[in-house]
């Protein structure tokens, strides 16, 4: 048998971060949207536990046992006393180390297809769990929708979105480490009294609104600034995005990509035409969400 899942990307609409714990991570208010950008991850019976991957950046996932994919089946496995000979193959649409949970899609993906394939029956809360031990967005990508994402953003409360909300991101010319961020925060925040991290009740109502308008007002992401020092020339995409008409411009989660709100999906066609030909950054997509979690897609 072969089971292929499809599983979205996020976009972080707020994020709030404490400072670092004694154990180096750091607490969150996380308002996760998945939106409708996919990976795909396919398993197939093998000898031994395999990883391929295919997509334009392809050159980039890790091939090895440090893919979560891997690591997810590895988990499974472990849990059921069986051996994890699969052959994990990710048709990778999200960017790579793009701050848009691409490698968390990869692992809560290939989580779901083993937990099909062989048949393990795992509860909901077992899978779960299992993502919360594979990495901070794991669980969210297995849930999707929109969740506030507390802890280090693995204890999750799903949310209430009334609209679609339109969406353009901008895909800069190179990765960001998410644990150089988080370090590069605490080097910024590090003579400062960080807040205790909370979730906006305005930017919960706006999304349970399905208000742009009010969303565009509240988003927010404490790792921006740590992003930026990283990376200054993504400053030059957030203003090309803005001054193309973008309702909001902010970067994704740890980044380097840029999430830009629009009104409709015109307008989300506009600004993206706008990014393409602005010389800031590689490539550019359109996306909408909430998008549904992981979800099987075809068993034969
Ligand atoms: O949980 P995950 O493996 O995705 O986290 C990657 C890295 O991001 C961690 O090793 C840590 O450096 C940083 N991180 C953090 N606080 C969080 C989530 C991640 O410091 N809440």
């Amino acid at each position: 048998m072969t089971v292929t899942v499809r599983v979205p990307a996020k976009v972080n609409v707020q994020l709030a971060v404490a400072a670092a714990r004694p154990d180096g991570f750091h607490d969150l208010a996380n308002v996760f949207l998945a939106v409708g950008l996919y990976d795909e991850v396919t398993v197939t019976p093998a000898d031994a536990l395999r990883v391929t991957c295919q997509g334009p950046d392809a050159a980039l996932v890790p091939l090895d046992t440090t893919n979560l994919a891997a690591r997810a089946a590895i988990a499974l496995a472990g849990r059921y006393g069986r051996s994890p000979d699969v052959h994990v193959h990710i048709a990778k649409d999200i960017p790579v180390a793009g701050g848009m949970a691409g490698g968390s899609a990869d692992g809560a993906g290939a989580l779901l297809a083993c937990d099909i394939l062989w048949g393990t029956g795992a509860s909901r809360a077992e899978l779960l769990d299992i993502c919360a031990e594979l990495g901070s967005d794991v669980p969210f990508s297995l849930v999707g929708g929109a969740a506030l994402g507390t802890g280090r953003g693995e204890k999750l409360t799903p949310l209430d979105v009334g609209g679609t909300f339109h969406w353009v991101f901008a895909m800069a010319g190179r990765g960001l480490s998410t644990p150089a961020v988080f370090r590069e925060f605490d080097r910024l925040t590090a003579h400062t009294d960080v807040p205790e991290p909370v979730a906006s009740a305005a930017l919960l109502d706006a999304l349970a609104q399905g208000d742009p308008d009010a969303l565009a007002a509240a988003v927010s992401n404490d790792l921006q600034p740590a992003a930026l020092s990283l990376f200054p020339e993504l400053a030059d995409t957030l203003a090309a995005g803005r001054a193309a008409g973008a309702l909001a411009a902010l970067v994704s989660g740890s980044g380097p990509t840029t999430a830009f709100l629009a009104p409709d999906p015109e307008s989300a066609e506009k600004i993206a035409q706008a990014l393409r030909t602005s010389g800031t950054c590689r490539t550019v997509r359109t996306a909408s969400g909430p998008a549904p979690g992981a979800t099987e897609v075809t068993r034969h």
